[in-house]
């Protein structure tokens, strides 16, 4: 009931019945199983300081769990047990950019949901505990076999206990219980509890995604509202006909506020434009921004391909095809729907399906400003 075939599966049937609601086990979803990272490189990252690390250790004896965040020395990893712990490596997508070659097999779900991709080396043992996180996450065994645990969406009530902001449930009936071997992959929803243990020495990759909560989308409007005045108004009291000198706060302050929030809430495009342009931003910015050739280099036989690692994400806006990247706005005429989601997609796309041609000057300006600022890499 909880497996499926991820080589043949059917992704709308999977993304009704599956995607934010139940977890899923995907025995073989990958031949090659991902191989990016041996131990010892992976320890290596932990000690650069621009990329985010955990330590968890599990003390048995005392049955007691331990974060320490890095950057680690070197002298740190002499110094612990053969077992019970694990290494976790955020992000590092960013930093080896082949990564993102994984992602192609998720495409079935918006790159604006992606957020990174974890790493976790573990001992034999070694686990971060059973817990339940508050997004989406694929979990790809890489090397060894871990054996997880998965419950059902929402059994996450029992008595938990957090140390250092990691929260451990005290337990949960699985409804997955399985040992993943390379290839295998999980698939959490969130609230989800899961608890994954090694056997002997593993590496995982998590392909994690998010989502935005109600208060950054506010905060966002906040901005865009302070640099536009006609949209700002003060709080008046014109009803005030009778002398109050007790202080009593006004019903009309809070009916005041619900009518802006109202207003504000019917301007969908302006909605639209603020939390796609922010939704288009991955999750470091780091990408090569190195650009090699202009729009001037091009020839009418050239394919360009979107540069992996950028944010990205697509609409219909103001009778214009939008494309934005890295929370920049590019607009195209709708002409170009079919060639800018494919660009969008990451697949290398052929310029004639922008109208360019050298000779010619009516192909889109917003491919040349996206050529020219680096976001996409010549293929031919
Ligand atoms: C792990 O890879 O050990 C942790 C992944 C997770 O629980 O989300
Ligand atoms: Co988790």
């Amino acid at each position: 009931m909880f497996n499926c075939s991820f080589k043949s599966i059917d992704k709308d049937q999977w993304l009704e019945k599956y995607w934010q609601k139940a977890p899923c086990l995907f025995k073989n979803a990958f031949d090659d199983p991902p191989d990016f990272l041996s131990p010892d490189e992976l320890a290596g990252f932990s000690l650069q300081e621009e990329l985010e690390s955990r330590l968890i250790i599990q003390d048995i004896d005392n049955n007691e769990w331990s974060i320490e965040h890095g950057p680690f020395e070197q002298s740190r990893f002499s110094n612990l047990t053969e077992s019970h712990w694990t290494l976790l490596l955020q992000s590092i997508d960013c930093w080896l950019p082949e990564m993102h070659q994984l992602l192609a097999d998720f495409n079935f779900i918006p790159r604006w949901r992606f957020d990174d991709i974890m790493v976790s080396f573990a001992t034999e043992q070694g686990g971060v505990g059973p817990h339940a996180d508050n997004y989406d996450v694929f979990l790809i065994q890489g090397s060894g076999q871990r054996h997880w645990r998965v419950g059902a969406k929402g059994d996450t009530s029992q008595a938990k206990t957090v140390i250092d902001g990691m929260s451990h449930l005290q337990e949960f009936t699985p409804i997955i219980d399985v040992v993943m071997q390379p290839g295998d992959m999980l698939y959490i929803p969130p609230d989800t509890p899961h608890w994954g243990i090694s056997h002997g020495e593993s590496i995982g990759y998590s392909v994690g995604y998010r989502s935005i909560q109600t208060h950054q989308m506010l905060a966002l409007l906040t901005e865009n509202l302070a640099e536009s005045p006609e949209h700002q108004h003060f709080f008046a009291d014109l009803y005030r006909k009778k002398a109050n000198d007790s202080n009593f706060f006004e019903q009309q302050v809070v009916q005041w506020a619900q009518q802006e929030l109202i207003k504000l809430s019917r301007q969908p495009e302006r909605l639209a434009k603020l939390l796609s342009q922010q939704l288009s931003l991955s999750k470091l910015g780091i990408y090569s921004h190195d650009n090699t050739f202009i729009i001037q280099t091009l020839t009418e036989d050239s394919e360009i391909q979107l540069q992996q690692g950028v944010g990205v994400n697509w609409l219909l806006y103001k009778g214009k095809v939008r494309l934005n990247i890295e929370s920049e706005s590019f607009d195209f005429a709708l002409k170009y729907q079919q060639a800018v989601q494919l660009l969008a997609s990451f697949a290398p796309v052929s310029v004639k399906l922008f109208n360019f041609s050298p000779e010619l000057v009516d192909f889109p300006s917003a491919l040349a400003s996206i050529v020219n600022r680096g976001y996409v890499n010549l293929i031919k």
